[in-house]
């Protein structure tokens, strides 16, 4: 009777550390997925920039959006308090679009609707991240980092036509 109940201690204690170990590796392999094969990846910090030499330091000295092929575009956008430069960018139906960001005062959020870009847009370093549209539309661009008393009023948008 004492041993039996002891089987059936152990089973529960398996039954409890099977999972516990499972559920682990299957995050991290779905990380080493989504990183890898999807190429879902956190925004890269690509550099550091002097965020009080933005007009004299390339891309920042010319915020835009700029074609590097055909439809392959660089947009370079500065956010402060409390817009961003551009504040609207339009690109033709199916663009890829890497975004080249930086901040000239404190830490602000760059996120586009509809699509996976969310970032973080901090002085001093610079972040990029890419989207391709495949829908047309206006997406919305929202800052998500409270960034002040006019952080609501801070956002752009991306024209797909
Ligand atoms: Cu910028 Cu919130």
């Amino acid at each position: 009777m004492r041993d039996n109940s002891k089987f059936v201690g152990y089973l529960f204690e398996v039954a409890w550390i099977l999972p516990s170990v499972a559920i682990p590796i299957v995050l991290f392999v779905s990380v080493v997925i989504t990183a890898f094969a999807v190429g879902i990846r956190v925004p890269t910090d690509v550099g550091r920039v002097d965020p009080q030499a933005l007009a004299q330091t390339a891309p920042f000295d010319n915020p835009g959006i700029r074609e590097m092929a055909p439809g392959v575009y660089e947009a370079t956008v500065i956010a402060q308090v409390f817009m961003f430069t551009p504040n609207s960018i339009e690109v033709p139906l199916g663009s890829k679009v890497t975004f080249t960001l930086t901040s000239r005062d404190v830490v602000h959020g760059f996120k586009i609707e509809g699509t996976d870009v969310n970032g973080m847009v901090v002085p001093g370093q610079i972040t990029k991240v890419t989207a391709t549209f495949r829908r047309p539309g206006e997406y919305l661009i929202v800052c998500h980092e409270y960034c002040g008393g006019g952080h609501q009023a801070m956002f752009g948008k991306v024209i797909v036509k």
